[in-house]
């Protein structure tokens, strides 16, 4: 076999859906479940934790229009996704679908890409994690000193002017190293617990709102598209152009609508009901960002939300603004304490989802023969990956710990932005070559709406910044000079063997207890 027939070799798609078919799940997910679903798995520390920084050094309150074009790009891939999700309803997510349609490299290119989209991001939120932390312990007169809550190199001025520089993000650290544990373990509670975090975050969100519309400055609003200036480095900030980098960012808000069409093998009527529960969360969201990102820069001035906790310093101005009119009450300081609980829960939930997808994504790739095979070691009584889950769990507690969220929040919704474009272009190219398959679910609006998804993913990555793209450029070099040392070697398929990845794991449920 040539090198050129083994980095196109593919999973045969009738073995896929014979293996997934020998699954029986239960359809019992009705149009309500799935919205809530894609609810519980959006939102988190895109609207927490990026929604700050894309405010503050791109869009200013424009971020409002940010959140509309990322949701539109949303939309439409959300669409892709559901009819590929029906066709091979499977585990390993859009891995496995590059590896049956577009072949092994592209497929490993797609598991470097899914190491953005679920590892990174939970990097990136134990970032924001660690900010809502510092923010809550100071209510308590605790204060965790700057250069252990910041990453290395990272200068903060604090209010008496003193700078400080961080050495070592530890609450990032320990908060990724404690979801680490729960996940070798094995989380048997977990749907549970996940129902109560998804319901406080919802609760914190309208308490936000629902308090924020009083403190609200109008003259913050002004200019709400802030004219367009260059920085010394030659990066664009705000205008139009800054909308456009700031929707990049937050796409971050959107990532985890994906699970919705996971889904769609326990639909009840996955033709109707999928696109609904799609649309609905992404609806839903997107009405919920909205809102949340108008009374955010209504309260707090875009020029303060430079931070890990913008929604904690928004309540902060709140709080003041309160004590100076002399409204200040025992309730409100509750509320600030609830917010920013509510904060740490939501973002804890999607720490635990994240990192869990991101182990299952190697685990998959282990089995495929494309990474070591003891990142597909499962632990005898815990039934779960767990060197694959210390592996990936360490190095993401290093990684929120040195990195600053900017870096790790860009690098992911860049990362995500082009996984989705192949998605979008799978649907295409799946439609052309294998007309015939059986797709319980069709994107509506063919060859139309994965073509203005390629184009909305693509048109918001040319907008991000040339430093995100030298990133994600030697990130990939990386990714792809490993492909050609092991796993073009080591992969199941070269040995012709059938594809190990496409029966499902005997692993421990889904932490989420949704999928
Ligand atoms: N969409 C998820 C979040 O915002 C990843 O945290």
């Amino acid at each position: 076999m040539t090198v050129s027939t083994q980095l196109f070799r593919k999973k045969p798609i009738a073995q896929i859906q014979a293996e997934a078919n020998s699954q029986t799940l239960k359809r019992t997910l009705g149009p309500l479940n799935l919205i809530s679903l894609g609810i519980a798995c959006i939102i988190g520390a895109g609207i927490f934790v990026m929604t700050g920084t894309a405010s503050a050094q791109h869009a200013g309150p424009a971020i409002v229009y940010s959140f509309m074009l990322a949701g539109l790009a949303c939309a439409f891939t959300g669409l892709c996704y559901a009819e590929l999700t029906s066709m091979l309803p499977i585990s390993g997510s859009a891995y496995t679908y590059s590896y049956a349609t577009l072949g092994e490299f592209l497929a490993w290119v797609m598991g470097c890409l899914l190491l953005l989209e679920y590892g990174v991001a939970s990097a990136t939120v134990a970032v924001g994690w660690s900010g809502y932390l510092v923010s809550f312990f100071k209510e308590f007169g605790i204060i965790i000193p700057p250069e252990f809550s910041l990453p290395y190199g990272v200068e903060k001025t604090l209010q008496d002017g003193t700078v400080v520089t961080g050495i070592f993000n530890v609450p990032a650290f320990l908060g990724m190293l404690a979801v680490t544990s729960l996940l070798i373990v094995g989380v048997k509670e977990s749907a549970f617990v996940m129902n109560i975090m998804v319901v406080t975050k919802l609760i914190v969100i309208v308490l936000f709102v629902g308090v924020g519309l009083f403190f609200i400055d109008p003259a913050n609003w002004t200019p709400f598209i802030p004219d367009m200036v260059t920085d010394a480095e030659g990066n664009s900030h705000y205008g139009f152009h800054g909308v456009v980098t700031a929707a990049g960012i937050i796409f971050f808000s959107y990532i985890g609508f994906e699970a919705v069409s996971t889904a769609a093998q326990e639909a009840k009527n996955p033709q109707r009901d999928v696109p609904i529960g799609i649309l609905g969360s992404l609806f839903i969201c997107t009405a919920i960002y909205i809102v949340v990102s108008m009374v955010l820069t209504g309260v707090a001035h875009y020029s303060k939300l430079n931070v890990p906790d913008p929604i904690a310093v928004a309540v902060d101005i709140m709080s003041m603004s309160s004590q100076t009119t002399g409204e200040a009450s025992s309730g409100f300081k509750a509320l600030v304490l609830l917010v920013k609980l509510g904060a740490l829960m939501g973002l804890s939930s999607v720490m635990l989802v994240t990192t869990y997808s991101q182990t299952r994504v190697f685990y998959v790739m282990s089995r495929d023969g494309l990474l070591p095979p003891f990142f597909s070691k499962v632990h005898e009584r815990f039934k779960t990956p767990y060197l694959n889950t210390m592996f990936v769990g360490t190095a993401l507690a290093f990684a929120a710990a040195l990195t600053p969220i900017s870096v790790l929040g860009h690098l992911v919704s860049m990362g995500t932005l082009t996984a989705f474009a192949v998605v979008c272009f799978s649907v295409l190219y799946l439609r052309q070559k294998e007309p015939g398959l059986n797709r319980p679910f069709r994107t509506p609006f063919m060859p139309v709406t994965p073509i203005l998804g390629i184009f909305a993913c693509g048109y918001i990555i040319w907008h991000m910044e040339a430093e995100t793209f030298r990133l994600l450029g030697y990130y990939l070099a990386i990714g792809i000079a490993f492909y050609f040392v092991y796993s073009l070697r080591h992969s199941k398929l070269k040995e012709g063997k059938a594809g190990p990845s496409l029966a499902t794991p005997p692993l421990s449920p889904d932490p989420t207890g949704m999928s």
